[in-house]
């Protein structure tokens, strides 16, 4: 058995473990990929100060985002179909961030339901929401998400309409897989992740069958947001679910001073500086590129937090350090799931904390809440600061 010693390793296992639909659908971005490509890469263009002859010891990560405890500043992201990469995904995920301290939060677009995360849970969880033409039905979904006793409400606004990733609509993915030769072939000769998905009945978008027509059916991911995301999203809608929800509220998809200040306006408690993973408007700048100006845009106002290209704890920590009051990870901890399930999440999330407690303590610093910009060395890293 390998050691596994970074992100990357759970990577490679993830891609051995699992189908090629499933494969092509975490590792994409938008048309040509620049901006997937640029989240990871505009991080290794900043660089650490190092310390020396410090005190070291006693160092700590704890922190809070939106008010909330949490063990260091990195929260899972809301992640699609993440219960087709291992039987329950989103419930072992759940348990995982429950485990090590860190906010877990369920996608609208999830395989299991809210109540199914909140039956194996005993934290609050936060919820995202995607915002559909079926008012009555984002009701409904507030509704249970407030009986399931989430602790925020993160609403996406970058999605009304799918970006094209051009491997999801020549793999036709879908959500239970379509039965056709290819993809069964393609099923077949990953035996460890079928053999692991027959062990769960659920594999279906839970959250949403039985309440949105045809979401039970065999219908194409990109189809079925067409005609379910309500692309008339607007800041008025905000307010709505604002009231809606009553709870803490997160914006997601912010990726603009302009739209940093309405942000603020609308009275939500904090924004994700996000470009979705790279996944919708391709050409857009890096999250990490960008948060500098929205952090300077918010001025304090509320939290900021961003994601985009986490692969390390080195990563985050540098997020952290340019003012983020915490950051999110969606591949780094999907390849730990897919590869090993509940331990793989626990795994990828220890490599995560690691990463950031020792680099931390090179730069000369024992508390993440002291960290600044002040421990980087942002002269060539483009970022206007
Ligand atoms: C959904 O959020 C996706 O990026 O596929």
């Amino acid at each position: 058995m390998t050691i596994i010693t970074s992100i990357h390793d759970l990577q490679c296992l993830f891609k051995r473990r699992l189908p090629k639909m499933f494969n092509d659908y975490v590792d994409s971005g938008s048309w040509t990929e620049s901006t997937y490509r640029a989240n990871q890469s505009d991080f290794q263009k900043i660089k650490f100060r190092q310390r020396v002859a410090v005190d070291m010891s006693k160092r700590s990560l704890s922190t809070t985002m939106i008010g909330q405890d949490v063990s260091m500043p990195v929260a899972l992201a809301p992640t699609g179909l993440t219960g087709m990469f291992y039987a329950d995904g989103e419930m072992l995920a759940a348990k995982a961030a429950e485990a090590m301290g860190v906010p877990f939060t369920l996608s609208t677009m999830s395989v299991c339901s809210i109540e199914d995360v909140a039956s194996v849970t005993t934290k609050p969880f936060w919820f995202q929401l995607y915002m559909m033409k079926d008012r009555g039905f984002i009701e409904n979904l507030i509704q249970r998400a407030k009986d399931a006793n989430c602790s925020a409400l993160m609403l996406t606004l970058d999605l009304q309409i799918l970006g094209q990733r051009h491997k999801d609509l020549k793999n036709g993915l879908s959500v239970p897989p379509k039965m056709t030769a290819s993809q069964i072939w393609n099923m077949a000769i990953k035996p460890a992740w079928c053999i692991n998905m027959l062990t769960t009945k659920r594999h279906s978008f839970r959250n949403i069958e039985g309440h949105v027509k045809d979401a039970q059916n065999l219908s194409e991911l990109s189809v079925w947001t067409q005609k379910q995301f309500d692309e008339k999203l607007s800041w008025d809608d905000i307010e709505w679910i604002k009231q809606k929800w009553g709870g803490p509220l997160i914006l997601k998809g912010i990726l603009d001073s302009e739209d940093a200040k309405l942000a603020v306006k609308s009275g939500a408690d904090a924004l994700v500086v996000s470009n979705h993973g790279g996944r919708q408007l391709d050409g857009a700048r890096s999250s990490i590129s960008v948060l500098p100006e929205i952090l300077e845009a918010v001025d304090d106002q509320i939290e900021v937090h961003m994601d985009g290209g986490i692969r390390s704890g080195q990563d985050a920590l540098k997020a952290v350090s340019i003012g983020a009051k915490g950051v999110y990870i969606g591949r780094s901890y999907l390849y730990g799931l897919g590869a090993m399930g509940q331990k793989g999440v626990m795994k990828s999330l220890e490599i995560i904390r690691n990463e950031m407690d020792i680099s931390m303590a090179f730069c000369g610093e024992k508390n993440i809440n002291n960290m600044t910009r002040e421990h980087l060395y942002l002269k060539d890293s483009g970022l206007s600061t």
